[in-house]
Protein backbone atom coordinates (compact mmCIF):
# COMPACT_ATOMS: atom_id res chain seq x y z
CA UNK A 1 0.00 0.00 0.00
CA UNK A 2 1.13 3.50 -1.37
CA UNK A 3 -0.14 6.28 1.36
CA UNK A 4 1.63 8.94 -0.38
CA UNK A 5 -1.27 10.38 -2.43
CA UNK A 6 -4.09 9.11 -0.10
CA UNK A 7 -4.69 12.51 0.63
CA UNK A 8 -4.68 14.40 -2.44
CA UNK A 9 -7.07 16.32 -4.44
CA UNK A 10 -4.85 16.60 -7.88
CA UNK A 11 -6.95 16.92 -10.95
CA UNK A 12 -10.51 17.24 -9.18
CA UNK A 13 -12.49 19.67 -9.47
CA UNK A 14 -15.08 21.15 -6.30
CA UNK A 15 -17.73 23.54 -5.92
CA UNK A 16 -18.15 25.02 -2.23
CA UNK A 17 -21.07 26.94 -1.38
CA UNK A 18 -20.32 29.68 1.32
CA UNK A 19 -16.91 29.88 0.28
CA UNK A 20 -15.63 33.39 0.40
CA UNK A 21 -15.42 33.36 4.02
CA UNK A 22 -15.43 31.47 7.13
CA UNK A 23 -15.51 27.76 7.24
CA UNK A 24 -16.03 27.11 3.34
CA UNK A 25 -12.89 29.44 2.86
CA UNK A 26 -11.04 27.12 5.19
CA UNK A 27 -12.12 24.01 3.01
CA UNK A 28 -11.58 26.15 -0.19
CA UNK A 29 -7.83 26.60 0.87
CA UNK A 30 -7.19 22.83 2.14
CA UNK A 31 -8.32 21.75 -1.38
CA UNK A 32 -6.38 24.04 -3.54
CA UNK A 33 -3.70 22.96 -1.33
CA UNK A 34 -3.88 19.37 -2.60
CA UNK A 35 -4.39 20.05 -6.43
CA UNK A 36 -7.99 20.56 -6.37
CA UNK A 37 -9.63 23.63 -8.78
CA UNK A 38 -12.12 24.96 -6.17
CA UNK A 39 -15.04 26.75 -7.69
CA UNK A 40 -16.20 29.15 -5.15
CA UNK A 41 -19.72 30.58 -4.30
CA UNK A 42 -21.33 33.31 -2.47
CA UNK A 43 -24.40 35.50 -2.86
CA UNK A 44 -21.61 39.07 -2.87
CA UNK A 45 -19.84 38.78 -6.19
CA UNK A 46 -17.28 41.20 -4.96
CA UNK A 47 -16.25 38.83 -1.79
CA UNK A 48 -16.36 35.99 -3.49
CA UNK A 49 -13.81 37.78 -6.35
CA UNK A 50 -11.54 38.86 -3.44
CA UNK A 51 -11.15 35.54 -2.10
CA UNK A 52 -10.71 33.90 -5.07
CA UNK A 53 -7.90 36.10 -6.02
CA UNK A 54 -6.22 35.39 -2.36
CA UNK A 55 -6.11 31.76 -3.09
CA UNK A 56 -4.57 31.77 -6.47
CA UNK A 57 -5.19 30.87 -9.88
CA UNK A 58 -6.74 27.47 -9.17
CA UNK A 59 -10.22 29.41 -6.98
CA UNK A 60 -12.60 30.88 -9.13
CA UNK A 61 -15.57 32.87 -8.16
CA UNK A 62 -18.96 31.22 -9.16
CA UNK A 63 -21.66 33.89 -7.06
CA UNK A 64 -24.77 32.68 -6.41
CA UNK A 65 -27.49 33.34 -3.98
CA UNK A 66 -28.76 29.19 -3.25
CA UNK A 67 -31.10 29.90 -0.80
CA UNK A 68 -34.39 28.97 -3.68
CA UNK A 69 -34.46 26.18 -5.55
CA UNK A 70 -34.38 28.87 -8.67
CA UNK A 71 -30.95 30.33 -7.31
CA UNK A 72 -29.13 26.13 -7.23
CA UNK A 73 -30.36 25.36 -10.54
CA UNK A 74 -28.91 28.74 -11.50
CA UNK A 75 -25.60 27.65 -10.00
CA UNK A 76 -25.84 24.35 -11.53
CA UNK A 77 -26.08 25.59 -15.09
CA UNK A 78 -23.55 28.51 -14.54
CA UNK A 79 -21.17 25.33 -13.74
CA UNK A 80 -22.34 23.17 -16.40
CA UNK A 81 -21.57 26.08 -18.42
CA UNK A 82 -17.62 26.16 -17.55
CA UNK A 83 -17.39 22.05 -16.17
CA UNK A 84 -18.77 18.87 -17.10
CA UNK A 85 -17.89 16.62 -14.14
CA UNK A 86 -18.06 17.65 -10.63
CA UNK A 87 -15.52 15.50 -8.08
CA UNK A 88 -16.70 17.41 -4.74
CA UNK A 89 -19.61 19.49 -4.00
CA UNK A 90 -20.00 20.98 -0.54
CA UNK A 91 -23.04 22.52 0.89
CA UNK A 92 -21.63 24.88 3.44
CA UNK A 93 -23.36 28.08 2.89
CA UNK A 94 -25.79 28.20 6.25
CA UNK A 95 -27.65 31.15 8.23
CA UNK A 96 -28.38 31.39 11.61
CA UNK A 97 -31.33 32.97 13.68
CA UNK A 98 -31.63 33.90 17.57
CA UNK A 99 -34.76 35.39 18.99
CA UNK A 100 -36.78 34.80 21.96
CA UNK A 101 -39.13 32.24 22.06
CA UNK A 102 -42.62 34.47 22.43
CA UNK A 103 -41.09 36.76 19.46
CA UNK A 104 -39.38 34.22 17.42
CA UNK A 105 -40.56 34.60 14.08
CA UNK A 106 -41.89 32.59 10.37
CA UNK A 107 -39.01 34.48 9.00
CA UNK A 108 -36.38 33.27 11.04
CA UNK A 109 -37.77 29.25 10.26
CA UNK A 110 -37.90 30.15 6.46
CA UNK A 111 -34.61 31.72 6.15
CA UNK A 112 -33.16 29.02 8.11
CA UNK A 113 -34.81 26.07 6.76
CA UNK A 114 -34.42 27.15 2.97
CA UNK A 115 -30.69 28.27 3.25
CA UNK A 116 -29.40 25.11 5.46
CA UNK A 117 -31.62 21.91 4.66
CA UNK A 118 -33.76 22.66 1.16
CA UNK A 119 -30.81 24.02 -0.41
CA UNK A 120 -28.03 21.36 0.46
CA UNK A 121 -31.00 19.31 -1.19
CA UNK A 122 -31.80 21.17 -4.05
CA UNK A 123 -28.10 22.14 -5.09
CA UNK A 124 -26.94 18.18 -5.23
CA UNK A 125 -30.09 17.76 -7.52
CA UNK A 126 -29.59 20.28 -9.90
CA UNK A 127 -26.10 19.36 -9.91
CA UNK A 128 -27.08 15.70 -9.86
CA UNK A 129 -25.59 15.08 -13.96
CA UNK A 130 -22.06 16.87 -13.25
CA UNK A 131 -21.54 14.41 -9.82
CA UNK A 132 -22.45 11.54 -11.78
CA UNK A 133 -20.27 12.12 -14.66
CA UNK A 134 -17.29 12.71 -12.07
CA UNK A 135 -18.23 9.14 -10.22
CA UNK A 136 -17.26 5.47 -10.93
CA UNK A 137 -16.53 2.69 -8.30
CA UNK A 138 -13.01 2.92 -8.25
CA UNK A 139 -13.51 7.05 -7.41
CA UNK A 140 -16.79 8.35 -5.93
CA UNK A 141 -17.91 12.02 -6.22
CA UNK A 142 -18.10 13.23 -2.37
CA UNK A 143 -21.26 15.76 -1.45
CA UNK A 144 -19.95 17.17 1.78
CA UNK A 145 -22.70 18.50 4.22
CA UNK A 146 -21.77 20.76 7.01
CA UNK A 147 -23.85 20.58 9.61
CA UNK A 148 -23.33 21.33 13.39
CA UNK A 149 -22.80 20.25 16.60
CA UNK A 150 -26.03 22.11 17.42
CA UNK A 151 -28.02 19.59 15.64
CA UNK A 152 -26.33 17.17 17.90
CA UNK A 153 -27.03 18.82 21.50
CA UNK A 154 -28.06 22.17 22.99
CA UNK A 155 -26.64 25.30 22.85
CA UNK A 156 -27.21 27.44 25.64
CA UNK A 157 -29.23 30.41 23.17
CA UNK A 158 -32.77 30.57 21.40
CA UNK A 159 -31.71 29.68 18.26
CA UNK A 160 -34.69 27.39 17.50
CA UNK A 161 -34.73 26.35 13.72
CA UNK A 162 -30.64 26.47 13.43
CA UNK A 163 -30.93 23.69 16.06
CA UNK A 164 -33.58 22.04 14.06
CA UNK A 165 -32.05 22.59 10.72
CA UNK A 166 -28.83 20.81 11.51
CA UNK A 167 -30.35 18.07 13.04
CA UNK A 168 -32.39 17.91 10.02
CA UNK A 169 -29.53 18.21 7.70
CA UNK A 170 -27.56 14.96 9.77
CA UNK A 171 -30.35 12.85 8.74
CA UNK A 172 -31.07 14.28 5.42
CA UNK A 173 -27.00 13.15 5.05
CA UNK A 174 -28.15 9.67 5.43
CA UNK A 175 -31.10 9.71 3.38
CA UNK A 176 -29.09 11.03 0.78
CA UNK A 177 -26.26 8.85 0.88
CA UNK A 178 -28.65 5.71 0.73
CA UNK A 179 -29.92 6.59 -2.62
CA UNK A 180 -27.05 8.07 -3.99
CA UNK A 181 -24.23 5.28 -2.77
CA UNK A 182 -26.50 3.61 -6.08
CA UNK A 183 -24.42 6.06 -8.01
CA UNK A 184 -20.88 6.02 -6.24
CA UNK A 185 -21.83 9.68 -5.26
CA UNK A 186 -20.88 9.22 -1.19
CA UNK A 187 -22.86 11.75 1.11
CA UNK A 188 -21.38 12.57 4.34
CA UNK A 189 -21.09 15.81 6.79
CA UNK A 190 -19.08 17.78 8.88
CA UNK A 191 -20.45 18.95 12.55
CA UNK A 192 -17.91 21.58 12.96
CA UNK A 193 -17.85 23.25 16.84
CA UNK A 194 -16.66 26.54 17.49
CA UNK A 195 -14.82 27.93 14.83
CA UNK A 196 -14.29 31.91 14.15
CA UNK A 197 -16.16 33.18 11.75
CA UNK A 198 -18.53 36.04 10.61
CA UNK A 199 -21.16 33.87 11.80
CA UNK A 200 -19.80 32.60 15.07
CA UNK A 201 -18.81 36.22 16.72
CA UNK A 202 -18.55 34.46 19.86
CA UNK A 203 -15.44 32.16 19.09
CA UNK A 204 -14.47 35.23 16.40
CA UNK A 205 -14.20 37.94 19.94
CA UNK A 206 -14.06 35.92 22.49
CA UNK A 207 -11.92 32.56 21.70
CA UNK A 208 -10.23 32.48 24.07
CA UNK A 209 -13.09 32.42 26.88
CA UNK A 210 -15.25 30.19 24.70
CA UNK A 211 -11.90 27.91 24.80
CA UNK A 212 -12.09 27.54 28.31
CA UNK A 213 -15.79 25.58 28.07
CA UNK A 214 -14.07 23.57 25.55
CA UNK A 215 -12.57 19.58 26.67
CA UNK A 216 -9.52 20.44 24.05
CA UNK A 217 -9.16 23.93 25.59
CA UNK A 218 -9.18 25.57 22.22
CA UNK A 219 -11.34 26.94 19.28
CA UNK A 220 -11.17 25.19 15.91
CA UNK A 221 -9.09 26.65 13.74
CA UNK A 222 -7.96 26.11 9.68
CA UNK A 223 -6.59 22.99 9.76
CA UNK A 224 -8.84 21.52 11.77
CA UNK A 225 -11.79 22.22 9.33
CA UNK A 226 -9.36 21.65 5.75
CA UNK A 227 -8.11 18.54 7.63
CA UNK A 228 -11.47 16.90 8.00
CA UNK A 229 -12.84 17.97 4.56
CA UNK A 230 -9.96 16.62 2.41
CA UNK A 231 -10.31 13.37 4.14
CA UNK A 232 -14.00 12.71 3.12
CA UNK A 233 -12.86 14.62 -0.23
CA UNK A 234 -9.95 12.32 -1.03
CA UNK A 235 -9.15 8.93 -1.46
CA UNK A 236 -8.74 8.11 2.05
CA UNK A 237 -12.31 8.69 3.02
CA UNK A 238 -14.01 6.90 -0.30
CA UNK A 239 -15.20 4.29 1.98
CA UNK A 240 -17.03 6.66 4.85
CA UNK A 241 -21.37 6.88 3.49
CA UNK A 242 -23.58 8.79 5.62
CA UNK A 243 -21.49 9.39 8.09
CA UNK A 244 -21.54 12.64 10.29
CA UNK A 245 -17.96 13.64 11.66
CA UNK A 246 -18.02 15.82 14.77
CA UNK A 247 -15.18 18.01 14.95
CA UNK A 248 -15.34 20.06 18.26
CA UNK A 249 -12.68 19.74 20.17
CA UNK A 250 -14.59 17.18 22.70
CA UNK A 251 -17.89 19.17 23.30
CA UNK A 252 -20.21 16.64 22.55
CA UNK A 253 -18.40 13.56 22.51
CA UNK A 254 -15.98 14.13 25.75
CA UNK A 255 -17.45 16.88 27.85
CA UNK A 256 -18.06 15.72 31.18
CA UNK A 257 -22.15 16.06 32.44
CA UNK A 258 -23.36 17.31 35.58
CA UNK A 259 -23.27 15.53 38.70
CA UNK A 260 -26.42 14.27 39.81
CA UNK A 261 -25.04 12.52 42.49
CA UNK A 262 -26.04 14.42 45.81
N1 LIG B 1 -18.40 28.97 12.65
C1 LIG B 1 -18.85 28.03 13.45
O1 LIG B 1 -18.49 27.96 14.63
C2 LIG B 1 -19.82 27.00 12.93
C3 LIG B 1 -20.16 25.94 13.78
C4 LIG B 1 -21.01 24.95 13.32
C5 LIG B 1 -21.51 25.00 12.03
N2 LIG B 1 -21.18 26.05 11.21
C6 LIG B 1 -21.73 26.03 9.85
O2 LIG B 1 -20.68 26.25 8.92
C7 LIG B 1 -21.21 26.89 7.75
C8 LIG B 1 -20.40 28.14 7.45
O3 LIG B 1 -20.52 29.02 8.54
P1 LIG B 1 -19.47 30.17 8.89
O4 LIG B 1 -19.34 30.19 10.35
O5 LIG B 1 -18.28 30.06 8.02
O6 LIG B 1 -20.39 31.43 8.49
P2 LIG B 1 -20.08 32.79 7.74
O7 LIG B 1 -18.71 33.28 8.06
O8 LIG B 1 -21.24 33.65 8.02
O9 LIG B 1 -20.07 32.37 6.20
C9 LIG B 1 -21.25 32.04 5.53
C10 LIG B 1 -20.95 31.93 4.05
O10 LIG B 1 -22.16 31.60 3.38
C11 LIG B 1 -22.44 32.58 2.39
N3 LIG B 1 -23.91 32.71 2.26
C12 LIG B 1 -24.78 33.16 3.22
N4 LIG B 1 -26.03 33.13 2.72
C13 LIG B 1 -25.94 32.66 1.45
C14 LIG B 1 -26.89 32.41 0.42
N5 LIG B 1 -28.19 32.67 0.59
N6 LIG B 1 -26.44 31.92 -0.76
C15 LIG B 1 -25.12 31.69 -0.95
N7 LIG B 1 -24.19 31.90 -0.02
C16 LIG B 1 -24.59 32.38 1.16
C17 LIG B 1 -21.73 33.85 2.89
O11 LIG B 1 -21.41 34.78 1.86
P3 LIG B 1 -22.43 35.94 1.32
O12 LIG B 1 -22.79 36.78 2.50
O13 LIG B 1 -21.62 36.66 0.28
O14 LIG B 1 -23.58 35.22 0.73
C18 LIG B 1 -20.46 33.22 3.44
O15 LIG B 1 -19.55 32.93 2.40
C19 LIG B 1 -22.70 27.16 8.05
O16 LIG B 1 -23.49 26.14 7.50
C20 LIG B 1 -22.75 27.11 9.58
O17 LIG B 1 -24.03 26.78 10.05
C21 LIG B 1 -20.35 27.05 11.64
Amino acid sequence: MDTTNLFRLDGRVALVTGGSRGIGKMIAAGFIAQGAKVYISSRKAAACEETAAQLGPNCIPLPQDVSSVAGCKALAEQFAAVEDGLDILVNNAGAAWGEPFENFPEIGWDKVMDLNVKSPFFLTQALYAPLKAAASRERPAKVINITSIDGQRLNPWETYSYHASKSALIYLTKRMAARLVQDSINVTSIAPGAFASEMNKAARDHGETIAKGIPAKRIGVDEDMAGTAIFLASRAGDYVVGDTITVDGGLVNAALGTSIDA
